[in-house]
Protein backbone atom coordinates (compact mmCIF):
# COMPACT_ATOMS: atom_id res chain seq x y z
CA UNK A 1 0.00 0.00 0.00
CA UNK A 2 1.13 3.37 -0.91
CA UNK A 3 1.93 5.60 2.17
CA UNK A 4 -0.41 8.73 1.38
CA UNK A 5 -3.26 5.52 1.75
CA UNK A 6 -1.76 3.82 4.62
CA UNK A 7 -1.96 7.48 6.25
CA UNK A 8 -6.04 7.32 5.30
CA UNK A 9 -6.45 4.30 6.67
CA UNK A 10 -5.11 4.67 10.12
CA UNK A 11 -6.67 8.23 10.22
CA UNK A 12 -9.85 5.90 10.18
CA UNK A 13 -8.00 3.40 12.53
CA UNK A 14 -7.30 6.46 14.85
CA UNK A 15 -11.11 8.16 14.94
CA UNK A 16 -12.67 4.86 16.21
CA UNK A 17 -10.51 4.92 19.31
CA UNK A 18 -13.23 7.12 20.58
CA UNK A 19 -14.60 8.11 24.28
CA UNK A 20 -17.69 7.70 22.42
CA UNK A 21 -19.65 5.49 19.52
CA UNK A 22 -21.06 8.46 18.15
CA UNK A 23 -18.91 11.50 18.13
CA UNK A 24 -15.08 11.40 18.25
CA UNK A 25 -13.86 12.55 21.47
CA UNK A 26 -10.50 11.25 22.75
CA UNK A 27 -8.96 13.00 26.00
CA UNK A 28 -5.46 13.21 28.05
CA UNK A 29 -5.29 10.04 29.64
CA UNK A 30 -8.82 8.20 28.52
CA UNK A 31 -9.37 4.69 27.55
CA UNK A 32 -9.51 6.16 24.32
CA UNK A 33 -5.98 7.38 24.20
CA UNK A 34 -4.81 3.68 25.60
CA UNK A 35 -6.65 2.01 23.07
CA UNK A 36 -5.07 4.62 20.65
CA UNK A 37 -1.36 3.80 21.40
CA UNK A 38 -1.69 0.38 21.46
CA UNK A 39 -2.46 0.25 17.63
CA UNK A 40 0.51 2.91 17.35
CA UNK A 41 2.73 0.60 19.59
CA UNK A 42 1.69 -2.42 17.47
CA UNK A 43 2.73 -0.48 14.06
CA UNK A 44 6.16 0.36 15.64
CA UNK A 45 6.87 -3.24 16.99
CA UNK A 46 5.89 -4.43 13.19
CA UNK A 47 8.25 -1.42 11.57
CA UNK A 48 10.97 -2.82 14.17
CA UNK A 49 11.17 0.90 15.82
CA UNK A 50 11.99 1.71 18.75
CA UNK A 51 9.01 2.77 21.12
CA UNK A 52 7.55 3.71 25.07
CA UNK A 53 5.15 5.74 26.44
CA UNK A 54 6.67 8.57 28.55
CA UNK A 55 5.89 9.74 31.75
CA UNK A 56 3.30 12.44 30.52
CA UNK A 57 1.47 9.62 28.50
CA UNK A 58 3.19 10.84 25.51
CA UNK A 59 4.39 8.39 22.37
CA UNK A 60 7.97 8.35 21.68
CA UNK A 61 9.32 6.62 18.90
CA UNK A 62 12.81 6.42 17.32
CA UNK A 63 14.81 4.35 14.30
CA UNK A 64 16.93 1.67 15.96
CA UNK A 65 20.32 3.58 14.61
CA UNK A 66 19.39 6.50 16.90
CA UNK A 67 22.47 8.29 18.61
CA UNK A 68 23.01 10.25 21.29
CA UNK A 69 26.35 12.24 20.40
CA UNK A 70 23.95 13.59 16.84
CA UNK A 71 21.71 16.24 17.05
CA UNK A 72 17.26 15.80 17.08
CA UNK A 73 15.12 16.59 15.00
CA UNK A 74 11.81 16.10 16.68
CA UNK A 75 9.04 15.93 14.28
CA UNK A 76 5.39 15.25 16.19
CA UNK A 77 2.13 16.48 16.56
CA UNK A 78 -0.57 15.64 18.94
CA UNK A 79 -3.06 12.04 19.52
CA UNK A 80 -5.82 14.00 22.13
CA UNK A 81 -9.12 15.54 20.60
CA UNK A 82 -11.46 17.83 21.56
CA UNK A 83 -15.78 16.76 22.06
CA UNK A 84 -17.04 15.85 18.66
CA UNK A 85 -13.70 15.97 16.66
CA UNK A 86 -12.77 15.58 13.11
CA UNK A 87 -9.82 12.99 12.53
CA UNK A 88 -6.92 15.44 11.23
CA UNK A 89 -6.34 17.71 13.54
CA UNK A 90 -3.41 16.08 15.70
CA UNK A 91 -3.14 12.54 14.33
CA UNK A 92 -2.72 13.46 10.55
CA UNK A 93 1.03 15.37 11.77
CA UNK A 94 1.68 12.62 13.52
CA UNK A 95 1.02 9.73 11.05
CA UNK A 96 2.77 12.13 8.23
CA UNK A 97 5.80 12.22 10.72
CA UNK A 98 5.65 8.50 11.57
CA UNK A 99 6.14 7.88 7.80
CA UNK A 100 8.57 10.18 7.82
CA UNK A 101 10.70 8.07 10.03
CA UNK A 102 9.71 4.59 8.50
CA UNK A 103 11.53 5.91 5.33
CA UNK A 104 14.14 7.68 7.33
CA UNK A 105 14.81 4.31 9.35
CA UNK A 106 14.43 2.19 6.37
CA UNK A 107 17.25 4.07 4.11
CA UNK A 108 20.84 3.49 3.54
CA UNK A 109 21.36 7.09 3.93
CA UNK A 110 24.00 8.39 6.21
CA UNK A 111 21.83 10.49 8.74
CA UNK A 112 23.63 13.54 10.18
CA UNK A 113 20.81 14.01 12.74
CA UNK A 114 18.28 11.68 14.29
CA UNK A 115 14.82 11.83 14.01
CA UNK A 116 12.28 11.55 16.59
CA UNK A 117 8.86 10.96 16.31
CA UNK A 118 6.29 12.09 19.04
CA UNK A 119 2.99 11.48 19.60
CA UNK A 120 1.75 14.25 22.14
CA UNK A 121 -0.58 13.24 24.66
CA UNK A 122 -2.58 16.32 25.67
CA UNK A 123 -2.55 19.70 23.09
CA UNK A 124 -6.26 20.82 23.25
CA UNK A 125 -5.83 21.21 26.73
CA UNK A 126 -10.14 19.84 27.30
CA UNK A 127 -9.18 18.24 29.96
CA UNK A 128 -7.32 19.92 32.81
CA UNK A 129 -8.30 23.65 30.88
CA UNK A 130 -4.28 23.49 30.18
CA UNK A 131 -2.99 23.47 26.79
CA UNK A 132 0.37 21.94 25.32
CA UNK A 133 0.84 19.21 28.35
CA UNK A 134 2.56 16.94 26.26
CA UNK A 135 5.00 19.12 24.46
CA UNK A 136 6.34 21.27 27.47
CA UNK A 137 7.38 18.07 29.51
CA UNK A 138 9.53 17.65 26.42
CA UNK A 139 10.68 20.70 26.48
CA UNK A 140 11.25 21.46 29.71
CA UNK A 141 8.88 23.77 30.72
CA UNK A 142 6.26 21.60 32.80
CA UNK A 143 4.87 23.04 35.58
CA UNK A 144 4.77 21.03 38.48
CA UNK A 145 1.44 22.46 39.91
CA UNK A 146 -0.03 21.12 37.06
CA UNK A 147 0.08 17.71 38.21
CA UNK A 148 -2.87 18.71 40.85
CA UNK A 149 -5.18 20.40 38.42
CA UNK A 150 -8.39 18.91 38.47
CA UNK A 151 -10.63 17.71 35.71
CA UNK A 152 -14.25 18.10 35.69
CA UNK A 153 -15.08 14.92 37.83
CA UNK A 154 -12.35 16.06 40.66
CA UNK A 155 -9.41 13.87 39.50
CA UNK A 156 -6.22 15.28 39.57
CA UNK A 157 -4.01 14.84 36.52
CA UNK A 158 -1.58 13.57 39.09
CA UNK A 159 -4.02 10.54 39.85
CA UNK A 160 -4.84 10.35 35.70
CA UNK A 161 -1.92 9.69 34.85
CA UNK A 162 -1.35 7.03 37.78
CA UNK A 163 -4.47 5.58 36.91
CA UNK A 164 -2.69 5.24 32.84
CA UNK A 165 0.17 3.52 33.93
CA UNK A 166 2.27 6.36 34.26
CA UNK A 167 4.64 7.92 36.60
CA UNK A 168 4.41 11.10 37.10
CA UNK A 169 7.42 11.85 39.58
CA UNK A 170 9.86 11.13 36.84
CA UNK A 171 8.78 13.73 34.62
CA UNK A 172 12.31 15.39 34.14
CA UNK A 173 13.05 12.41 32.05
CA UNK A 174 11.13 13.55 29.45
CA UNK A 175 12.78 16.68 28.57
CA UNK A 176 15.13 16.94 25.33
CA UNK A 177 17.82 18.53 26.93
CA UNK A 178 18.49 21.99 24.83
CA UNK A 179 21.17 21.06 23.23
CA UNK A 180 20.38 17.95 21.76
CA UNK A 181 18.07 19.72 19.24
CA UNK A 182 18.19 20.17 16.06
CA UNK A 183 14.93 21.45 15.29
CA UNK A 184 11.16 21.01 15.51
CA UNK A 185 8.52 20.26 12.08
CA UNK A 186 5.16 19.70 12.51
CA UNK A 187 2.54 19.23 9.87
CA UNK A 188 -0.64 20.46 10.77
CA UNK A 189 -4.52 20.95 8.77
CA UNK A 190 -4.53 24.80 8.44
CA UNK A 191 -7.94 25.12 10.24
CA UNK A 192 -9.04 28.00 7.87
CA UNK A 193 -9.93 28.88 4.67
CA UNK A 194 -6.67 30.75 3.09
CA UNK A 195 -4.80 27.50 1.82
CA UNK A 196 -8.57 26.78 -0.12
CA UNK A 197 -8.97 29.99 -1.43
CA UNK A 198 -5.29 30.24 -3.00
CA UNK A 199 -5.74 26.97 -4.35
CA UNK A 200 -2.77 25.39 -2.88
CA UNK A 201 -2.27 21.94 -1.11
CA UNK A 202 0.26 23.63 1.75
CA UNK A 203 1.65 26.25 2.57
CA UNK A 204 4.59 27.71 5.23
CA UNK A 205 3.25 28.81 9.04
CA UNK A 206 5.15 32.07 9.39
CA UNK A 207 3.86 32.78 13.16
CA UNK A 208 1.38 31.63 15.51
CA UNK A 209 -1.15 33.62 17.89
CA UNK A 210 -0.51 33.87 21.74
CA UNK A 211 -3.58 32.79 23.76
CA UNK A 212 -4.63 33.61 27.36
CA UNK A 213 -7.15 30.48 29.14
CA UNK A 214 -8.80 31.75 32.05
CA UNK A 215 -11.26 30.09 34.03
CA UNK A 216 -14.16 31.94 36.22
CA UNK A 217 -17.03 31.85 37.88
CA UNK A 218 -19.97 34.06 39.11
CA UNK A 219 -21.38 33.04 42.59
CA UNK A 220 -25.46 34.09 43.59
CA UNK A 221 -27.95 32.91 45.94
CA UNK A 222 -29.46 29.24 44.62
CA UNK A 223 -33.71 29.57 45.54
CA UNK A 224 -36.83 28.19 44.06
CA UNK A 225 -37.80 29.09 41.03
CA UNK A 226 -41.59 29.87 41.77
CA UNK A 227 -41.10 31.59 45.18
CA UNK A 228 -38.67 33.79 44.84
CA UNK A 229 -39.70 36.77 43.11
CA UNK A 230 -37.77 38.65 39.77
CA UNK A 231 -36.46 41.69 41.95
CA UNK A 232 -35.04 39.27 44.67
CA UNK A 233 -32.67 37.15 43.21
CA UNK A 234 -29.16 36.78 42.73
CA UNK A 235 -29.51 35.01 39.55
CA UNK A 236 -25.62 34.03 38.35
CA UNK A 237 -26.88 32.80 35.07
CA UNK A 238 -28.71 36.25 34.18
CA UNK A 239 -25.03 37.67 35.10
CA UNK A 240 -23.29 35.39 33.04
CA UNK A 241 -25.33 36.48 30.09
CA UNK A 242 -24.87 39.73 30.29
CA UNK A 243 -21.44 39.22 30.36
CA UNK A 244 -21.17 36.65 27.66
CA UNK A 245 -22.95 39.29 25.35
CA UNK A 246 -20.18 41.95 26.75
CA UNK A 247 -17.52 39.89 25.63
CA UNK A 248 -18.96 38.99 22.28
CA UNK A 249 -19.25 42.51 21.35
CA UNK A 250 -15.93 43.28 23.00
CA UNK A 251 -13.93 41.14 20.37
CA UNK A 252 -16.18 42.06 17.79
CA UNK A 253 -15.26 45.69 17.87
CA UNK A 254 -11.67 44.16 17.99
CA UNK A 255 -11.83 41.92 15.15
CA UNK A 256 -8.38 42.17 13.22
CA UNK A 257 -7.02 42.09 16.88
CA UNK A 258 -8.26 39.64 19.07
CA UNK A 259 -10.84 36.67 19.58
CA UNK A 260 -12.67 35.68 22.20
CA UNK A 261 -14.96 32.20 23.12
CA UNK A 262 -16.32 31.34 26.28
CA UNK A 263 -16.71 27.22 25.02
CA UNK A 264 -17.45 25.77 28.55
CA UNK A 265 -19.77 26.67 31.27
CA UNK A 266 -21.82 24.78 34.36
CA UNK A 267 -24.61 26.20 35.71
CA UNK A 268 -25.11 25.21 39.17
CA UNK A 269 -26.61 23.33 41.20
CA UNK A 270 -28.29 22.50 37.43
CA UNK A 271 -31.66 22.04 38.08
CA UNK A 272 -35.06 23.49 35.99
CA UNK A 273 -36.60 24.51 39.51
CA UNK A 274 -33.74 26.34 41.15
CA UNK A 275 -32.35 29.57 40.23
CA UNK A 276 -28.70 29.25 39.52
CA UNK A 277 -26.89 30.24 42.67
CA UNK A 278 -23.41 29.71 40.70
CA UNK A 279 -22.11 29.09 37.22
CA UNK A 280 -18.34 27.74 36.49
CA UNK A 281 -16.91 28.59 33.00
CA UNK A 282 -13.80 29.30 30.85
CA UNK A 283 -12.30 31.94 28.07
CA UNK A 284 -10.25 32.00 25.25
CA UNK A 285 -8.56 34.27 24.09
CA UNK A 286 -6.07 35.24 20.97
CA UNK A 287 -4.52 37.88 19.24
CA UNK A 288 -0.99 38.32 17.56
CA UNK A 289 -0.14 40.50 19.98
CA UNK A 290 0.87 39.61 23.57
CA UNK A 291 0.39 43.51 24.49
CA UNK A 292 -3.11 43.31 23.08
CA UNK A 293 -3.76 39.80 24.64
CA UNK A 294 -3.04 41.46 28.10
CA UNK A 295 -4.73 44.18 27.83
CA UNK A 296 -7.86 42.80 26.91
CA UNK A 297 -7.53 40.68 29.53
CA UNK A 298 -7.23 43.05 32.19
CA UNK A 299 -10.54 44.61 31.13
CA UNK A 300 -12.22 41.52 30.76
CA UNK A 301 -11.54 40.67 34.41
CA UNK A 302 -13.20 44.09 35.40
CA UNK A 303 -15.74 44.19 33.53
CA UNK A 304 -16.75 40.39 35.00
CA UNK A 305 -16.45 42.05 38.45
CA UNK A 306 -18.24 45.21 37.80
CA UNK A 307 -21.22 43.51 36.05
CA UNK A 308 -21.15 40.64 39.08
CA UNK A 309 -21.22 43.57 41.88
CA UNK A 310 -23.59 45.66 40.37
CA UNK A 311 -26.35 42.44 40.54
CA UNK A 312 -25.52 41.59 43.53
CA UNK A 313 -23.01 38.37 42.83
CA UNK A 314 -19.32 37.72 43.47
CA UNK A 315 -17.33 36.55 40.85
CA UNK A 316 -13.57 34.85 40.98
CA UNK A 317 -10.84 34.88 38.50
CA UNK A 318 -7.98 32.10 37.55
CA UNK A 319 -5.55 32.61 34.85
CA UNK A 320 -5.04 29.24 33.57
CA UNK A 321 -2.12 29.35 31.00
CA UNK A 322 -0.58 31.94 28.96
CA UNK A 323 1.43 31.79 25.73
CA UNK A 324 2.84 34.32 23.69
CA UNK A 325 2.53 34.65 20.08
CA UNK A 326 5.74 33.04 18.54
CA UNK A 327 7.13 33.44 15.07
CA UNK A 328 8.98 30.10 13.43
CA UNK A 329 12.02 30.13 13.10
CA UNK A 330 13.70 32.09 10.06
CA UNK A 331 16.51 29.12 8.75
CA UNK A 332 14.62 26.27 9.16
CA UNK A 333 11.56 28.47 7.35
CA UNK A 334 13.79 29.13 4.63
CA UNK A 335 14.91 25.28 4.08
CA UNK A 336 11.14 24.62 4.25
CA UNK A 337 9.77 27.21 1.96
CA UNK A 338 12.26 26.08 -0.50
CA UNK A 339 11.06 22.06 -0.10
CA UNK A 340 7.55 23.86 -0.83
CA UNK A 341 8.26 26.12 -3.59
CA UNK A 342 10.48 22.79 -5.84
CA UNK A 343 7.50 20.97 -5.09
CA UNK A 344 4.28 23.38 -5.78
CA UNK A 345 5.92 26.33 -7.46
CA UNK A 346 5.15 28.71 -5.19
CA UNK A 347 5.14 28.84 -1.40
CA UNK A 348 2.80 30.91 0.80
CA UNK A 349 3.69 31.81 4.48
CA UNK A 350 0.84 32.09 6.61
CA UNK A 351 -0.34 32.97 10.16
CA UNK A 352 -1.94 30.41 12.74
CA UNK A 353 -4.70 31.74 15.09
CA UNK A 354 -4.89 28.20 16.23
CA UNK A 355 -2.03 26.72 18.92
CA UNK A 356 -0.09 24.10 18.58
CA UNK A 357 2.78 22.24 20.07
CA UNK A 358 5.12 24.31 18.10
CA UNK A 359 4.58 27.01 20.31
CA UNK A 360 5.78 25.33 23.81
CA UNK A 361 8.93 23.37 21.71
CA UNK A 362 10.12 27.17 20.16
CA UNK A 363 10.91 27.59 24.04
CA UNK A 364 14.16 25.64 23.83
CA UNK A 365 14.37 24.94 20.03
CA UNK A 366 14.00 26.48 16.47
CA UNK A 367 10.63 25.22 15.24
CA UNK A 368 8.24 25.40 11.49
CA UNK A 369 5.76 23.66 10.63
CA UNK A 370 3.87 22.97 7.69
CA UNK A 371 -0.59 23.53 7.11
CA UNK A 372 -2.49 21.60 4.80
CA UNK A 373 -5.54 22.52 3.43
CA UNK A 374 -8.63 21.43 4.60
CA UNK A 375 -11.63 21.84 2.96
CA UNK A 376 -13.46 25.29 3.38
CA UNK A 377 -11.27 25.85 6.30
CA UNK A 378 -13.40 23.73 8.44
CA UNK A 379 -11.96 22.35 11.87
CA UNK A 380 -12.66 21.31 15.63
CA UNK A 381 -15.74 19.49 13.76
CA UNK A 382 -16.62 16.29 12.58
CA UNK A 383 -17.11 17.83 9.00
CA UNK A 384 -12.82 18.57 9.23
CA UNK A 385 -11.66 16.65 5.69
CA UNK A 386 -8.74 16.73 4.15
CA UNK A 387 -8.16 15.06 0.58
CA UNK A 388 -6.21 12.30 0.18
CA UNK A 389 -4.70 13.79 -2.73
CA UNK A 390 -2.95 16.88 -0.36
CA UNK A 391 -1.90 14.05 2.35
CA UNK A 392 0.23 12.90 -0.59
CA UNK A 393 1.65 16.30 -1.68
CA UNK A 394 2.50 17.21 2.59
CA UNK A 395 4.25 14.00 3.14
CA UNK A 396 6.37 14.08 -0.73
CA UNK A 397 6.92 18.17 0.86
CA UNK A 398 7.78 16.82 4.27
CA UNK A 399 10.56 14.00 2.50
CA UNK A 400 12.05 16.69 0.49
CA UNK A 401 12.46 18.78 3.52
CA UNK A 402 14.18 16.30 5.43
CA UNK A 403 16.64 15.86 2.26
CA UNK A 404 17.04 19.64 2.17
CA UNK A 405 17.64 19.67 5.91
CA UNK A 406 20.36 17.27 5.73
CA UNK A 407 22.17 19.65 3.05
CA UNK A 408 21.69 22.70 4.96
CA UNK A 409 23.10 21.28 8.07
CA UNK A 410 26.45 19.43 6.20
CA UNK A 411 26.55 23.41 4.61
CA UNK A 412 25.96 24.60 8.79
CA UNK A 413 23.30 26.83 6.87
CA UNK A 414 21.41 25.01 10.31
CA UNK A 415 22.84 24.95 13.42
CA UNK A 416 20.24 23.64 15.73
C1 LIG B 1 -6.00 23.88 19.47
O1 LIG B 1 -6.52 23.37 18.52
C2 LIG B 1 -6.30 25.23 19.79
O2 LIG B 1 -5.89 26.12 19.04
O3 LIG B 1 -7.02 25.44 20.78
MN1 LIG C 1 -4.20 20.58 16.65
MN1 LIG D 1 -7.34 21.38 17.88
Amino acid sequence: MNPASLINLRLEELARCSEDPNFLYRPFCSKSAALANRKIMNWCASDQLVYWLDSLANIRIRSAQHDPNKKTLVVASHLDTVINAGKFDGPLGFLIAYEMLVKFSASAEDWPFNLEVIGFSDEEGVRFQTTYLGSSVVAGTFQSDWLDLPDQSGKTMREALRSFGCTPGYLNDCCIPRDSWLGYYEVHIEQGPVLQERDLSVGLVRDIYGQIRVSFYIEGKAGHAGTVPMDMRQDALCGLSEFVLWLENFAKCRKRELVATIGQCSVLPGASNVIPGRVEATIDLRSFDMSILQAAAGTIRETLLQISSRRDLKAGWREMQRTDPIFCDEKLNAVLGDAIEEHLGTSLALSSGAGHDAVAISQVAPVCMLFVRCRDGISHHPDEYVSPADIEQALEVSLLFLQKLKQAYRHEKIDG
